[in-house]
């Protein structure tokens, strides 16, 4: 088939399009950031009438800048944000307020109440979740609560309500289609894993009225056509999916066992677990990886708050590089840390510790040690933390894990990745296309509308840049493991107090 296929990334901070032809190729991109806003300590929240405009606008300057025509255009897939949830007016297309953001913690209390209330176990046993303001289930009861008539609305059956994904098709088809997919809908925490249905115990806990909810889709099929703005051509937009599980799929990690991380300012790491879902013992999430036909993948998820914007922390408050592409240099200065332990827990610690009173410590400094030496052991945090989140899935699972797939900004710091498999003690993939997340959507996207032929087409496309293996310094590796975890004993008996 000619033609290109668009995928929309509509991440937490920017909007992407990106062109792809049938070779997997980028042939055109664009990307902008929006507004972040922070109304109080701990809100985060979008304008989601913003987000349309800037996601339209550079979809349609990514076809612009390669002068694609939009009949051109084959199918559109999707990627987002996960969580972040908007509630609509269905008559008016009108947000009823701005968009509360995964990131938002006002429904804390909230979740402590539930806890309290013993709902944990049987909420965790239905959606694969933890009872967590990052869901979006208390952040629509927080809206349909606080703004002033949401509810008598809501009950009326006149207000709706989406995930990102939600809110940019059903602007797409001009209030055509009001659906998401199962990767979305899964981190709702009104979503039940199991029977891939939307679950009336969960919407009578959140109090949320089944009539705003969305039809939820496979992750791959065609869902409708455009019908709005420059794409009133009526592409058909077929794709869909969480952006991490989408980096699962660009990944193309779709045999059972494998395994992608993403290392960003945070990083998601996402296993393969096949066609049954496992209810994590170690504090890891259970969520859907897709749903290809009638055949859904389930995945594990862990997630760690500080990774990269642990090298942006020593640019811009310790100040010991001008910019993030020098701390590999720096650390290459020195050739190992000298018995400096970084633990970045800035923001408490996720995966598997779950720790909200840790904070970002340094442990075993000396006379001797210096800015390389810490930019060192920062970088290593980074793959320790990985290792621990590693560690708690292959015990879930029961799998073990034959190599680790790679991708984000961090992944181009060859001394971070040869790290990283040193303490995994197993081979770190990084790919030649780095942008799995939004190939991951064109991927879906395609496959529905048969551009490309099949799972085996694309896997063709995906293809390594380079391989790290472990060193066989086995000995130094171990006694750097046994460190990191008496820094992190140390630093949760610290958090005790
Ligand atoms: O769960 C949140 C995640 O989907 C956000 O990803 O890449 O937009 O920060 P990103």
């Amino acid at each position: 088939m000619e033609g290109f296929i668009l995928a929309l990334d509509q991440g937490t901070t920017s909007c992407r399009a990106l062109v792809f032809n049938r070779k997997g190729e980028i042939v055109s991109s664009a990307q902008k950031e929006f507004t972040q806003y922070f109304p109080q300590s701990g809100w985060v929240e979008h304008d989601a009438e913003e987000i349309w405009a800037v996601q339209s606008g550079m979809a349609s300057e990514a076809l612009a800048r390669a002068g694609i025509r939009p009949h051109e255009i084959k199918a559109i897939g999707i990627t987002n944000q996960r969580e972040t949830v908007v509630v609509w007016d269905k008559n008016t297309g009108k947000p009823v307020s701005r968009a509360i953001v995964w990131q938002d913690k006002r429904t804390a209390d909230f979740c402590t109440r539930l806890k309290k209330a013993g709902h944990q176990e049987w909420v965790r046993e239905k959606t694969g979740l933890v009872l967590d303001a990052y869901f979006s289930g208390t952040k629509v009861n927080w809206i349909l609560d606080k703004v002033p008539g949401a509810r008598q609305k809501a009950e009326a059956g006149d207000l709706l309500l989406g995930t990102i994904d939600s809110w940019l098709i059903w602007k797409m088809t001009g209030g055509g289609l009001h659906i998401t997919d199962t990767t979305n809908a899964c981190r709702t925490l009104l979503f039940n894993i199991h029977t891939l249905d939307w679950d009336p115990e969960l919407l009578e806990l959140f109090a949320v009225p089944a009539s705003m909810l969305p039809r939820v889709r496979g992750s791959s099929e065609v869902y409708g056509h455009t019908d709005s703005g420059f794409l009133k051509e009526g592409i058909p937009i077929s794709g869909i999916a969480g952006d991490q599980q989408a980096a699962l799929f660009g990944q193309m990690c779709t045999q059972r066992g494998m395994v992608k991380n993403t290392y960003g300012t945070g990083c998601f790491m996402l296993m393969n677990i096949g066609d049954s879902p496992i209810v994590s013992k170690n504090n890891l999430l259970t969520s859907v990886g897709w749903t290809l036909g009638q055949q859904t993948t389930y995945v594990l998820e862990g997630s760690i708050f500080i990774a990269g914007a642990v090298v942006q922390w020593l640019r811009d408050s310790l100040k010991i590089i001008d910019g993030s592409a020098e701390v590999e240099a720096l650390a290459s200065t020195v050739t190992d840390t000298d018995g400096v332990y970084f633990v970045p827990a800035f923001a408490g610690l996720g995966a598997p510790h779950w720790n909200q009173e840790a904070r970002g410590s340094i442990f075993g400094l000396t006379r001797g040690s210096t800015d390389a030496h810490i930019a060192r052991a920062a970088l290593e945090s980074i793959a320790y933390q990985t290792m621990d989140v590693l560690k708690a899935m292959t015990a879930d699972s029961g799998i073990p894990i034959s190599e680790l797939r790679v991708d984000g900004g961090a992944t181009v710091n060859d001394l971070l990745m040869q790290f990283q498999s040193d303490v995994l003690d197993t081979t770190t993939v990084r790919p030649k296309i780095v942008e799995t997340t939004v190939m991951g959507a064109a991927f879906l996207a395609g496959l529905a509308v048969g551009y490309w032929d099949g799972l085996e087409e694309i896997e063709k496309l995906w293809q390594v840049d380079r391989r790290f293996t472990p060193t066989k310094k086995r000995a130094k590796i171990a006694e750097g493991i046994r460190g990191w975890y008496r820094a992190i004993g140390a630093l949760e008996h610290w958090a005790k107090d």
